[in-house]
């Protein structure tokens, strides 16, 4: 079950947008009720975005392999990610933490068994050197800051432990309410070298806006247009312009989407 926990302002502000649009029809029904909330990994053949979610997943995990436990997922939103964790390794052994307590109820029924808590990525409340990895889906740029979650997750990993996130680089700084200022970076160097900074061994970045964000609003287009035409109502066509001026608005803003792998050294 999880815990109380009192958001900061950036953290209400989080929860107010993320709690309202997950619990829309229009989310719910695009992941097909999966319980993801990621861009996704659209490769050819891939159709379905909670497919596609959970490929993302997948491919942040394939250079961790053979994955044992605990595991801590880190945003867990609402669960999917922690789902296809126990493709890996038994419920009993994952963690997942959210700030959002009516994100954790929901993810609490999209991965039974799981243990949830109400945490910031920020300030984990758990001992040192008690993870054997983290995964943690599209959140980090909303951390407050990046750094110190890298600082906490070092901490908490176990000596060889391992890191696997998504992340996105932007044009320009987004607005602070929602990405804080301290989270921009400019060039992929610069990048990289926060988590050598943190301690980490050199981390290994991959470059992947064309099959994550790029695949992910084909398929939003398409979902939207489908809906209207489906059933032409003026909330379906708030829906429809709603969309397209977010898909607009992250092509404005996107400069990269960033798979990254990164080990605690062994000594
Ligand atoms: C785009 S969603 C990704 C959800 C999930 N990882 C997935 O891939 O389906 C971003 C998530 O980050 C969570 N989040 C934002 N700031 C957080 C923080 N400081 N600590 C933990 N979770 C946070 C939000 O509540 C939201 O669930």
């Amino acid at each position: 079950m999880h815990t109380a926990f009192t958001p900061s302002a950036v953290q209400a502000n989080l929860n107010r947008i993320y709690d309202q649009g997950f619990a829309s029809d229009f989310h719910e029904e695009f992941f097909s009720h999966s319980g993801f909330s990621n861009f996704g990994y659209w490769t050819p053949g891939l159709s379905q975005p909670a497919e596609a979610a959970e490929a993302l997943v997948l491919e942040l995990l394939k250079p961790v392999q053979p994955i044992s436990g605990p595991i801590l997922d880190v945003a867990c939103g609402q669960g999917g990610t922690t789902r296809t964790l126990c493709k890996f390794v038994p419920a009993s052994d994952i963690l997942a933490i959210n700030i959002s307590t009516k994100q954790l109820a929901a993810a609490e029924r999209n991965a039974p068994g799981c243990q949830f808590r109400a945490m910031s990525a920020t300030a984990l409340d758990l001992p040192d050197q008690s993870q054997a990895g983290i995964l943690c889906v599209e959140a980090v740029f909303h951390f407050e800051t990046r750094r110190r979650f890298l600082k906490e997750a070092l901490r908490v990993l176990k000596p060889g432990g391992w890191l696997a996130l998504s992340d996105v680089r932007f044009k320009f700084p987004p607005p602070a309410r929602i990405i804080p200022p301290a989270n921009h970076f400019h060039h992929l160097r610069e990048y990289a070298q926060i988590y050598t900074d943190a301690g980490f061994e050199p981390a290994v970045i991959r470059s992947v806006l064309k099959p994550t964000w790029k695949g992910c609003r084909n398929a939003l287009r398409a979902y939207a247009l489908k809906r209207l035409k489906r059933q032409p109502s003026p909330q379906t066509f708030k829906e429809w312009s709603m969309n397209e001026l977010r898909c607009q608005l992250y092509d404005a803003v996107f400069s990269d989407y960033l798979l990254v792998n990164v080990r605690k050294p062994l000594a």
